[in-house]
């Protein structure tokens, strides 16, 4: 794992969007994972500009979201198939055929998370999925006790998720209490993991996430089982961490960071 702190929130999703153009450029047909929240519209705005400016080519890329609200149809504007529309798939030259989330309007839930895991093997597995942390610490909505192998499922949220999240509902009320969720299995299969964190809301749980003992409690902390993760957050998520110093000495120095300083 390697953990990068840039000074704003800004500078973290120019970082981010920087190394997923990369990826794109490398790999044309990627497999991108693609996360949701606040945290992902700033991330989502600057690929839509790159896209805009550099003419960064979406048209053979696929992408497999975490996860979907479950009984929320997709013309609700609080679906994340509406947040993806909204934030990035309407101003990018992809073929919306190519974008996958989890059905949330399903009535085989079970059917449905195997349907889910066997288009992404179909698709070839992830090559990059992105991840935001809740401040429950979940990854995609891998609630607590959630089995570091879970795969594809249905999951109850927690009352702190969902007061977290009840913000962005119109009426807070209407918020799902369960959603469809790639499990911590599925995200550890990917073969990189990109994490974006901001806010001082998130200190304490970054903190544990990724200094912290690896935890079903915290799903978050299962990152440390992946072989390649890149941990991009700013200096008010970053508070917590004690092995800072050590953290900027390699981005200061490993030439993997050089075009990104
Ligand atoms: C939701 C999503 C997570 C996301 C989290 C954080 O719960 N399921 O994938 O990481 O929100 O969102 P925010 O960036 O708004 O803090």
């Amino acid at each position: 794992m390697e953990v990068v702190v840039r000074p704003t929130k800004p500078d973290t999703s120019w970082l981010a969007a920087r190394l997923i153009a990369a990826a794109i450029k490398a790999k044309p047909q990627l497999v991108l994972g693609l996360a949701t929240g606040r945290t992902m519209e700033r991330l989502y705005a600057k690929l839509v500009q790159i896209h805009r400016e550099e003419r960064l080519d979406f048209s053979l890329v696929r992408t497999f979201n975490l996860d979907e609200y479950i009984g929320l149809p997709e013309e609700d504007e609080n679906s994340y198939r509406y947040y993806m529309n909204h934030h990035l798939f309407d101003h990018i030259n992809i073929d919306k055929r190519n974008t996958f989330l989890p059905d949330g309007m399903t009535d085989d839930e079970a059917g449905e998370g195997e349907r889910y895991e066997a288009a992404i093997q179909e698709a070839g597995g992830i090559d990059l999925q992105l991840l935001g942390i809740g401040r429950a610490g979940h990854i995609g909505f891998n609630e607590p006790l959630s089995a570091l192998q879970s795969r594809t499922r249905a999951k109850a949220l927690t009352p702190l998720t969902i007061a977290e999240n009840s913000g962005e509902f119109a009426d807070p009320a209407r918020i799902p209490r369960r959603a469809i969720t790639m499990g911590v299995g599925t995200i550890l299969e990917a073969k990189r993991l990109l994490v974006l964190v901001t806010g001082d809301s998130k200190a304490e749980i970054l903190a544990k996430a990724i200094e912290g003992p690896i935890t079903s409690m915290i799903s978050a902390t299962a990152i440390q089982l992946h072989r390649n993760v890149h941990v991009i957050c700013d200096e008010e998520a970053a508070a917590g961490l004690s092995g800072r110093e050590y953290y900027d000495w390699i981005f200061a120095n490993e030439p993997e960071w050089e075009a990104y300083r």
